[in-house]
């Protein structure tokens, strides 16, 4: 982030913001002032126009038609609703694509993607990029002094259907990213570990993205791809905003997120852009929805150094993209909407305003959906306006944490790559099962990059590391010899950088902090599961280790490594390293954490601990499915309780309970599916 604390760019909205994606070129013009109407009654304070109009603001490549937008433009400023205004290049007009074919995106397999959805342009293209600044430059001359401006919304998801173009134009960028990173070939093919089959590269000129091959692709090739991929986006996110920022340096700028989005990495982009924005949709099929939910926004505020974010979409109800779209149930908008603020969100928005009649997204819920007003959908949206609104105290303030769960997008890339001893390691399934754990114990968590400064931590969490740099594995091993209790799951620390092995015994680069050896990977078949000693079970992997220095916690009982350690733990001065050589059940998980927290002085669900109290007292059967989270602000606290259950209970806390105005003394009272956010009286001691 560009700023950060009180001087923090943020668009001239006040509070919580409030609104979503406005897209009236798809409507006749008359109903533009029913619409700001509309929005009137509902509280909207901010609206994203433009992300699709690139056709009709620029009919002919150079000639533009601001015509209608000035028009919009007009209708928002005098109803007081600021624009996030969006560059328009995320989708190139058919006009475009005729002209220059060469930008369209190719496939791995070589195929030509063409128009006619959205994104089918290739990032290298210099046409692309050509056309897309100037229409940002022109967007820009034009609204620079438009009292509706209020934010610059750059392109659309970054790399949501095109986050690779496997073009001669991007072979070219590829190549030239290389020279950046390894100066000459010598250096490329030791990085490449180009001995083996037959690789050695002795021109420029034969280097090649990871087109298709007839077998396994080489593994540093594909992982260097997949940063250069990454890069080539943000070049593209870059070159918008520099020409924004030369004509309207005061307004902020951002570029929407898409969570636990792999092609992107986010840690990497988000010092880029003066405010994180993420577009968030729950998968209806997923009973674990809003936990993920959390996470993701627990992610999005940790790339953005813990500064408020935007929540740039949600749906109100339905998507159109689900095999199976559900509708939200009652009450599931505020809750969904509200978690996102407790994790730290400053401004609510949808995608989108008004449903479409035409299109892809046709049903597509909306703020105001095809049926009107007399609808739940619109009750439900006008409600949360409101509940915004007695929210507003909290914008500006912060979510306290002191946990951190390790992130890494090029580990990610890694241990993903193929010919592993096991396609079932998948890095988001181990990040979940982690945060899931914490979540479970109420525990509030931010997301760290492996070299961030983890001094304000008692505990972190590495779910799967497999890649890690020595500086980044050194600064870990600080962190626990300066007193922090981490816990490291198995096929960590294993490659360097370059996904070269580190020899002498796995987890290479961990083998020392950990006190551990291990000689020899046990993965297990995709169903199969292993019984540990103290009850608990293992599936996935297994590894032999041999202690150097750690104790152990528990053993295998059954399976190939009957007798050998599972779990171990070393003590380093104040601090401790746990190692877990399997993926654990749930449970296990959690009581391993839970012991962890402990330890370390960490709050949890019904455990208090000397510096505080506990998140919850209530019975842990109907505390399960309910989360509290602190967000401390100048000289307050607020607390948020979200109860996902269907039984109503209490939570202490004393104070303001801001959505009803009413005092709460010793606890709040929460209805089944509610939310309650609460001033406290006194702002609680921190940790
Ligand atoms: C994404 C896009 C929007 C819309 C929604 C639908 O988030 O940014 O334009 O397509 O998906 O869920």
């Amino acid at each position: 982030m560009t700023t950060s604390g009180s001087d923090r760019r943020w668009p001239r909205v006040p509070g919580i913001a409030f609104g979503g994606d406005y897209n009236p070129e798809q409507w006749p013009e008359d109903i533009w002032p029913e619409d700001i109407a509309l929005m009137g009654e509902a509280g909207v304070s901010m609206v994203t126009v433009g992300v699709f109009s690139w056709a009709l603001l620029e009919p002919a490549q150079g000639n533009y038609d601001f015509g209608w937008l000035d028009r919009v433009m007009d209708l928002l400023a005098a109803a007081d609703i600021g624009v996030d205004l969006a560059t328009a290049t995320a989708s190139p007009p058919p006009w475009f694509s005729h002209r220059y074919p060469e930008s369209l995106p190719v496939t791995r397999e070589g195929h030509r993607v063409w128009q006619g959805g959205r994104q089918a342009y290739c990032p290298s293209s210099t046409a692309y990029r050509a056309a897309s600044t100037a229409l940002a430059g022109a967007l820009a001359n034009r609204y620079a002094t438009h009292p509706a401006l209020a934010m610059w919304h750059v392109n659309n998801e970054y790399g949501c259907h095109t986050a690779e173009c496997f073009c001669d134009v991007s072979a070219d960028a590829f190549r030239r990213w290389l020279r950046e990173r390894y100066g000459d070939l010598d250096q490329l093919n030791e990085a490449w570990g180009t001995a083996f089959w037959s690789q050695h590269y002795y021109d420029w000129n034969e280097v090649i993205p990871p087109r298709l091959t007839p077998t396994w692709g080489n593994p540093t090739q594909n992982l260097d791809w997949k940063r250069f991929c990454s890069d080539e986006l943000l070049a593209c996110f870059i070159a918008e905003r520099d020409v924004l920022r030369a004509i309207t340096p005061d307004l902020p700028i951002t570029t929407n997120f898409m969570g636990a989005f792999k092609p992107v990495d986010y840690f990497s982009w988000a010092p880029h852009e003066d405010i994180v924005s993420d577009d968030h949709y729950i998968l209806g099929a997923d009973p674990a929805n809003h936990v993920r939910l959390s996470m993701s926004a627990d992610l999005m505020r940790s790339v953005g150094g813990g500064n408020p974010w935007i929540l740039m979409e949600q749906s109100t109800s339905a998507v159109n993209w689900q095999p199976r779209n559900l509708a939200k149930l009652p009450g599931q908008l505020k809750r969904n909407s509200l978690q996102h603020v407790a994790r730290g969100a400053d401004a609510v928005c949808f995608f989108q305003w008004r449903a479409s009649r035409a299109g892809a997204e046709k049903f597509h819920s909306g703020m105001l959906p095809h049926a009107g007003t007399d609808t739940r959908v619109w009750r439900e949206v006008k409600a949360l306006g409101a509940d915004l609104k007695s929210l507003a105290e909290v914008a500006g303030s912060r979510v306290e944490s002191d946990v951190a769960i390790v992130w890494d997008w090029s580990a990610w890339w890694a241990v993903e790559l193929d010919s592993h001893p096991s396609i079932d390691v998948r890095y988001l399934e181990l990040v979940r099962a982690t945060y899931e754990a914490f979540w479970h114990l109420d525990v509030t968590v931010d997301f760290v990059r492996p070299d961030a400064d983890l001094s304000a931590y008692k505990v972190v969490a590495i779910p799967s590391l497999y890649l890690v740099s020595d500086s980044a594995a050194a600064n870990l091993t600080r962190y626990v010899e300066a007193g922090g209790h981490l816990v490291c799951n198995f096929f960590s620390g294993i490659v360097d950088p370059n996904d070269a092995v580190r020899l002498g015994g796995y987890p290479g680069a961990f083998r020392q902090l950990l006190g551990v050896r291990v000689e020899e990977f046990y993965p297990l078949l995709e169903q199969q599961t292993v019984t540990l000693a103290d009850g608990g079970s293992g599936r996935v992997w297994t590894e032999m280790l041999t202690p150097v220095g750690a104790q152990v916690v528990t053993t295998y009982v059954d399976g190939p490594l009957a007798g050998w350690p599972a779990v171990t733990r070393r003590d380093v001065g104040t601090g401790v390293a746990h190692y877990v050589t399997t993926f654990l059940d749930a449970p296990s998980t959690q009581r391993l954490l839970h012991g962890i927290c402990h330890a370390a002085g960490v709050a949890t669900r019904n455990h208090k601990t000397e510096s505080g109290a506990p998140t919850m007292n209530v019975g842990s059967i109907e505390a399960a499915g309910v989360e509290t989270i602190r967000r401390r602000g100048d000289g307050a606290s607020y607390l948020f309780v979200i109860n996902h259950t269907d039984r109503e209970v209490d939570v202490p806390a004393t104070g303001i309970e801001l959505l009803s105005g009413a005092p709460a003394t010793d606890s709040v009272h929460i209805a089944a599916g509610g939310v309650a956010v609460v001033r406290e009286a006194a702002p609680a001691v921190a940790g």
